[in-house]
Order: structure tokens, then sequence, then C-alpha cells
């Protein structure tokens, strides 16, 4: 497929995990790809690997200098960006939230918020100018439902969502669309050791997800494909907010006598 033939992606936080499986997906569906992130020797071999359709610019998606020297970049480079993933993000400090100190808050909000804000900002300009675009922003499932220790980084995934449906309304009438992913536990280096067992008999679908699996949808929100949606959440946690995994594959009478035994 080459859905993103002469368009320009700009994929914040892309110099790993999520962040570089989309922009592997973008390159291979023709799009040239502006790889930003703070991780600059990740970014830069990701981007050699990528070859010509792929540049690596350091930014701090905190900054707003930066921003405006990414988009002068990528539109220098190869054109005004057409597509943003607002990918870049941190997690929280897991700790309860009367343990929280207020410079750890204001960081993650710095990043997982005022980066979303501030990326939307700099590139609606040149999509206004360009007759459209698709900005998808990053939210999590602890964008959907609360999450214990982690009162940061679920106030910024809400947040983000809040702010995607704002904006939807705002950009519609010039063409440009803006959604918000909710990945759920997705193997990346975010998540440390972490693995299957974290969700084991937790979600429905009873595993983690490889990254590639949030590309496909990513690709999809931020394509024509997905032409008629705009302000929507696009859910990827394999079940984790549809419902509690309580009682599958057991009869109610099963599953009384089970927990009255224990
Ligand atoms: N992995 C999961 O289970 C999961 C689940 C739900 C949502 N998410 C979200 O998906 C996104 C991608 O995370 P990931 O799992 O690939 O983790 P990751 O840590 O591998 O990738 C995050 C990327 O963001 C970059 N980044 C961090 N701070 C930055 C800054 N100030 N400026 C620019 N780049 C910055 C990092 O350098 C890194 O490359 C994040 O927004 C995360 O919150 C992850």
């Amino acid at each position: 497929m080459t859905r993103f033939e002469g368009k320009t992606v700009v994929v914040t936080g892309g110099a790993r995990g999520m962040g570089a499986a989309h922009s592997r997906g973008f390159v291979a569906e023709g799009a040239r790809v502006v790889i930003a992130d703070v991780l600059d020797a990740e970014g830069e071999e990701l981007a050699g690997e990528l070859g010509e359709a792929a540049l690596y610019r350091h930014l701090d998606v905190t900054d707003e200098q930066q921003w405006a020297e990414v988009v002068r970049a990528a539109t220098a480079a190869f054109s005004a960006p057409t597509v943003l993933v607002n990918n870049a993000g941190i997690g929280g400090s897991g700790t309860l939230v009367e343990d929280k100190t207020l410079a750890d808050w204001r960081k993650l909000l710095a990043v997982n918020l005022d980066g979303v804000f501030l990326g939307t900002r700099a590139v609606i300009p040149g999509m206004k100018a360009a007759g459209g675009g698709a900005i998808v922003n990053i939210s999590s499932f602890a964008g959907l439902i609360g999450t214990p220790n982690a009162a940061d980084y679920t106030t910024s995934k809400f947040a983000v969502r809040g702010f995607t449906k704002a904006v939807a309304m705002e950009v519609a009438p010039y063409g440009i669309r803006v959604n918000s992913v909710h990945p759920g536990y997705i193997r990346t280096p975010i998540l440390g050791p972490l693995g299957d067992e974290v969700v084991h008999g937790k979600v429905a679908l009873d595993r983690m997800a490889g990254p590639e699996e949030v590309t496909r949808m990513v690709l999809f929100v931020a394509s024509d494909d997905a032409s008629y949606s705009t302000g929507a959440e696009f859910v990827i946690d394999g079940g984790w907010s549809a419902g509690s995994t309580v009682g599958i594959g057991q009869t109610n009478a099963q599953y009384y006598q089970q927990n009255s035994e224990s």
C-alpha cells in the first residue's frame, strides 16, 4: 500500500518503541518521515536505516522553539507536514498521589500534555495551507479508565483525549482530522522488564501486544481510510477498558462455588 505517497509525516518520540514502529510503517507506505526525539543516537540510526525518506531531528516536545525548527526542517527537506503523530510520552512515578512531588507532576504533564499542545499548534497553519491533514494523539487505556498509582499519567492521558476532541471541532472546516489512539500494554522500553504476566487473567485477549499492532491502527487513523473519523477514540487494549475478566470461561455457579471455597 502507498497511502502516504507524497506526504510528510512527523512522529514525536520516533526513535524507539512504538514511535520507531510507526516511522517504519509510514516509510513503508510511501511517506517521508521526520523522526523527532531526544534520543539522538537511536534517532540517527533509525533514520539511516530508513534512507532518504527519513530525517532525524532533535526535539524536546516541551520546547516551543524546537517545534518551530522541526516544522521548518521538515518543510525544507520534504514539504509541510500534513500528518503529525504526537507519540512522545513518559511514565509516571508509580507512587500514591500523596507521595508525588509537584516537580514530577509538572514534568510529566509538560511532556505528555504540553508537548501535544505545542505540536498541534505548530503544524496547523501548514495543514490549513495544504488543504487538510491528520493529527493522531497517542493517549492510553489510562485515558479511558482510572489507574491506581498513576494519577499523574492518567490525568495527562485523559487531558490528551479531551484536547483531541476540542481541537477536532475547531479544525474540521479546514479538512484536518484529529483523533486519539488508546493502547493497552504494549511491549516497549517504557514498561521495562514487564512481560505478558502483567496482563495475564486481567485482559480479555490475555496478552500484551507488539508495537506493530498499534502501528497498523495509527496508519489507518492517519490515512484517508479514516476520512470520516475525527474527535474519535481508537482503542487497542486487548479489551482492558471494555470490562472485567471475572467469570470468563465459567458459569456464574462455577464462579460462585470457586470463590465461596477460597
Ligand atoms: N507501552 C505501553 O504499554 C503504552 C500504553 C499506552 C500508551 N503508551 C504511550 O505510547 C507512547 C509511546 O510510548 P512507548 O511505549 O513507545 O515508550 P518508549 O519509552 O519506548 O518511547 C517513548 C519515546 O518518547 C521519547 N520522549 C520522551 N520524552 C520526550 C520529550 N520530552 N521530547 C521528545 N521525545 C521524548 C522517548 O525518548 C522515546 O523515544 C507514549 O505516549 C506512551 O505514554 C504506551
